[in-house]
Order: structure tokens, then C-alpha cells, then sequence
């Protein structure tokens, strides 16, 4: 456990205090107010969420062997990230998983024509990955939104596997609110995406870690304290606020962890101006020209 505490994690059962607990049933706008104030809520596997995690799965084995967690013992770096570039790119440009995600949403009860997406992008974390310079930004800690996205972010994390703490990772849930020294006034979101999103979705540029910008808090970890920290099924969803300060945990275990997060606005609360605080995000531009109106997709699914 590295002294991460675990709190709250009784599957199904009311939320027991400060950390990632069980969502209890109610309506979609509470949901969003308690993620506005820094609730970490689980969610069960759903028939959109399965789904999801089945095509990625699928397209992982079709690019990796029937064992893709192990693929990285036995492809060549470059290979292995080519690859997984190829999968990154067709998940999130799938309408197919756009519907998924759409029906993910429907399955607790948020109205998907409410809703905009920034599609299902695929998380690989190697074992020992922390040691590769080029995939240091994948353990930098900060806030989501703190790449041009809106104070009513909700992020949504969804693991392909069964996961202990140790390969998921921390919260800082009292930073919500508090100023952290970081250096988000780099990101431009439009300077991002001006090449196209091969640096957005990592699809191409295997160097990309060691020379783009990717905004991070900038204090010493350690001081944070150990976090909140939390386990998982394969298919659960786990929601929380864009703006919640957090970093991946490095892991040693002998298979690489994957996961989808999706990017998840409520068009109305965005108009509203309601959202999280926001405390010390200077990035710039906005990606939320670029997300996916769920009612876009939502129809098809719901006749297919
Ligand atoms: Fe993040």
C-alpha cells in the first residue's frame, strides 16, 4: 500500500467519508454539484461501460497478442508504442465507442443530449515506466483542467482490469480549493492542437514526453502527502472534478496497467458558469470546441 490511505471503499454501501466511495442514487444534477464540491464517486460496471472496455480489449489484442498486459516483455519499445498509438487513435475516433460512451452515460441515469465529450483516450502505464524519461509526463501531478478545459470537467476514469491502489492513483482532495505552484500558463490549447491531435492522443510522437509541454505542478510530491488512493474492477466507472489535484502512481507489478478516461462536460452547467473552484489554472484556449455533442451519437445507439 505505500502508506496510501484507502477510505470509503465498500462497494455499494453509502459513501463512509472522504475518499472514493460508492455514487448512492440521485438525480444527474446533484451528481454534478457533488463532483463540483470534490466528491470521488464509483460507479458499477454498465452494458456502456463493458462495452467500451470490451473494444478496447479487442483492439489491444488485435495490435498486441492475446496478452497485452505482458506485450511489453516482448516488442521492441518503438513497436510497442506504434502500436499503441494505432489503438489510441481508433478508439478515440470511433463513433462506435462514442455511442458507447454515450450509453455509459445513460446507464446512471445522465441524459447523453445534455452532455459533450472529449472521447475515451487510452492510459498505458508500463511497470518500472517511471525510470523512461519520454513518459515522464505520465506521472506528473496536476489538474486536468489545467489543459484548457472548462471548470465543469468531470473526468471519467475507467479501468480495463482489476486493480489493486498501487497501480491506479492519488487524490489530493483538500487541494481542490488551495493555489498550487504550477506552470499551466505554458498550455495553449490551440498551439496543442495545431498540428493535429497526434500530441493530444500520443499516436505518433514517441519524444513527445521529452519536449512538449505538458502543464504539471511544480512543488516536491512527497510533501503532498501520501494521498487518497483507491482500488478497482475492470468496467467500474470512477468519476471526479477536473479540477481535483492528482498523479499516477508509479508501479512495479509485472503487467502494464491500462485504462480509458473520458472528458465529460454538461453543456448547460458549462453555460451556467457552475463548475468546480478554479483555483490556479492560467492555461489558455479551450478544447471544448473540439468535444463531441453526445447528441450526435446518442440516437443511433439508441435504436441500434
Ligand atoms: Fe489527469
Amino acid at each position: 500500500m505505500s502508506g496510501v490511505q484507502e477510505r470509503g471503499m465498500t462497494s455499494g454501501g453509502a459513501p463512509t467519508g472522504p475518499g472514493v466511495v460508492a455514487a448512492p442514487p440521485m438525480p444527474a444534477e446533484e451528481l454534478r454539484a457533488a463532483l463540483y464540491a470534490g466528491a470521488l464517486l464509483r460507479l458499477p460496471p454498465s452494458p456502456g461501460s463493458l462495452a467500451l472496455v470490451a473494444r478496447a480489449r479487442a483492439l489491444l489484442q488485435a495490435e498486441l497478442g492475446p496478452a497485452p498486459r505482458e506485450a511489453y516483455l516482448k516488442m521492441a519499445p518503438s513497436a510497442l508504442f506504434a502500436a499503441l498509438g494505432r489503438v489510441r487513435r481508433a478508439l478515440y475516433l470511433s463513433p462506435e465507442a462514442h455511442a458507447e460512451i454515450a450509453q455509459t452515460l445513460a446507464d446512471h441515469g445522465l441524459d447523453p443530449i445534455e452532455y459533450a465529450v472529449d472521447p475515451a483516450r487510452l492510459r498505458v502505464v508500463h511497470p518500472r515506466g517511471e525510470q523512461e524519461p519520454a513518459a515522464a509526463a505520465v506521472y506528473a501531478v496536476h489538474r486536468d483542467t489545467w489543459y484548457g478545459h472548462p471548470s465543469a470537467l468531470i473526468t471519467w476514469w475507467i479501468p480495463l482490469d482489476d486493480l489493486p491502489p498501487e497501480q491506479t492513483f492519488v487524490f489530493w482532495p483538500e487541494r481542490l480549493d488551495l493555489p498550487v505552484d504550477n506552470d499551466s500558463e505554458a498550455f495553449d490549447y490551440d498551439v496543442w492542437v495545431a498540428k493535429g491531435w497526434s500530441l493530444k492522443i500520443g499516436w505518433q510522437d514517441p519524444e513527445a514526453g521529452k519536449t512538449a509541454r505538458y502543464p504539471a505542478f511544480l512543488g516536491d510530491r512527497a510533501a503532498l502527502g501520501p494521498g487518497v488512493g483507491f482500488a478497482c474492477r475492470r468496467g467500474e466507472s470512477l468519476l471526479f472534478s477536473g479540477a481535483h489535484l492528482h498523479g499516477t502512481r508509479a508501479h512495479a507489478a509485472p503487467l502494464t496497467r491500462f485504462s480509458l478516461d473520458l472528458r465529460v462536460a454538461h453543456l448547460g452547467d458549462v453555460a451556467a458558469g457552475r463548475g468546480a473552484p478554479r483555483v490556479d489554472d492560467r492555461s489558455r484556449g479551450s478544447s471544448l470546441g473540439d468535444y463531441v455533442r453526445l447528441a450526435t451519437v446518442w440516437p443511433r445507439s439508441k435504436t441500434a
